[in-house]
């Protein structure tokens, strides 16, 4: 039985892999993720705050002691807060890359146009496989069109992939009015994978303190069928790989997003819970129900349930609505 699979140009033992979060800030953890068959690793994210934040500080040094910061960074967390700055960021990468055989991913993660994307290529140059770019956007202006907020991701996408010769994945937005003519865009650019999706926090308010209160809840797996949804549409229409992240906890999870599409899935909510061996057991749970199921492979199972040879998917996914309706007796 074949768990092997290729995501991102990258040969993998398997289609599982732990995606994006502070779990890779620490080399046990890391070390144990490997340990328990971790196709690859993802770095945690480095934000272009962090980088311009870095930038500014060493400007301000050298050249206006006195300049303080404009009010809008003060809604940001301080250089204190994240685990590694731009340079710890880097070495971590390097000493990843000493002690693992699996691939690296680096990660990118801002929303504008500007220097901070040249930190791809010192991504490169520290030993990443490949990178995920993610742009984190909430378009709060009224008077930004949709347009332009894809237009500026792309430019993003084309300057990153402009500095480096690694692969480069978008992990996307489920909220753009149109997700696969999207995600077909950034696959023309060149993007070597799409990542479903990146999960969006919404802040709580405190009614108390008339305050904003940051709320981080973990996933489960109910926020996996939006995803499955995408995989299953996009599913033969890119040239580039299909990653399932967001709302994948069970054996189940990891077979339902092979079987719409996925290349690979990232878990993180499940790791966070579970801690890092955890991938383990799901990676042998897919290893048994593939055996169970008379299965030779994992690819001769990718796709089996996409919306590939649907002849009218606008109209299934009309009918699915229509239906679920009705599942409410009153
Ligand atoms: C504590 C925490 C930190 C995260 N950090 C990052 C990050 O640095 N970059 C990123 O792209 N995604 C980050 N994510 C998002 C995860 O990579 C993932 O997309 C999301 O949690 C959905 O997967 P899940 O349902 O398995 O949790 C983070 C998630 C959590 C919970």
């Amino acid at each position: 039985m074949k768990l092997k699979t290729t995501y991102l140009g990258l040969d993998l033992k398997n289609p599982v892999m732990p995606g994006a979060s502070p779990l890779v800030d620490q080399l046990d953890n890391v070390r144990r993720l490997e340990d328990a068959g971790a196709a690859a690793i993802v770095m945690h994210s480095l934000f272009e705050e962090q980088i311009t934040n870095q930038q500014l500080a060493e400007f301000a040094h050298t050249e206006n002691p006195a300049e303080s910061f404009s009010e809008a960074t003060s809604y940001f967390p301080s250089m204190e807060d994240y685990a590694l700055g731009p340079d710890r960021y880097l070495a971590q990468i390097s000493k990843i890359k000493e002690m693992c055989d699996i691939p690296v991913i680096g990660s990118l993660n801002g929303v504008s146009i500007g220097g901070w994307t040249d930190h791809a290529r010192l991504i490169e140059q520290a030993g990443a496989d490949a990178l995920e770019l993610n742009v984190y956007y909430v378009a709060t202006d009224p008077d930004e069109p949709g347009t332009a907020v894809q237009q500026r991701t792309l430019d993003i996408l084309q300057a990153v992939k402009g500095s480096v010769t690694i692969p480069v994945a978008m992990k996307l937005s489920p909220y753009f009015s149109s997700p696969g003519h999207f995600a077909k865009q950034l696959d023309a650019m060149g993007a070597a994978g799409v990542i479903l999706f990146n999960r969006f926090y919404q802040p709580d308010i405190d009614i108390e303190e008339l305050e904003a209160a940051p709320r981080l809840e973990l996933s489960n797996s109910t926020e996996l069928r939006l995803r499955l949804r995408w995989a299953a549409i996009l599913h033969g229409h890119l040239k580039g790989d299909i990653c399932v992240g967001g709302g994948v906890h069970t054996v189940e999870d990891i077979i339902k997003s092979i079987m719409c599409g996925a290349n690979v899935v990232q878990v993180v909510s499940s790791l966070l819970k579970y801690g890092p061996s955890h991938i383990g057991s799901l990676i042998n749970g897919l290893r048994q129900w593939l055996e169970e199921h008379e299965y030779e492979s994992v690819d001769q199972m990718r796709g089996s349930m996409s919306l590939r040879n649907c002849p009218d998917p606008t109209a299934f996914e009309r009918a699915n609505y229509l239906r679920v309706l009705q599942l409410w007796k009153v």
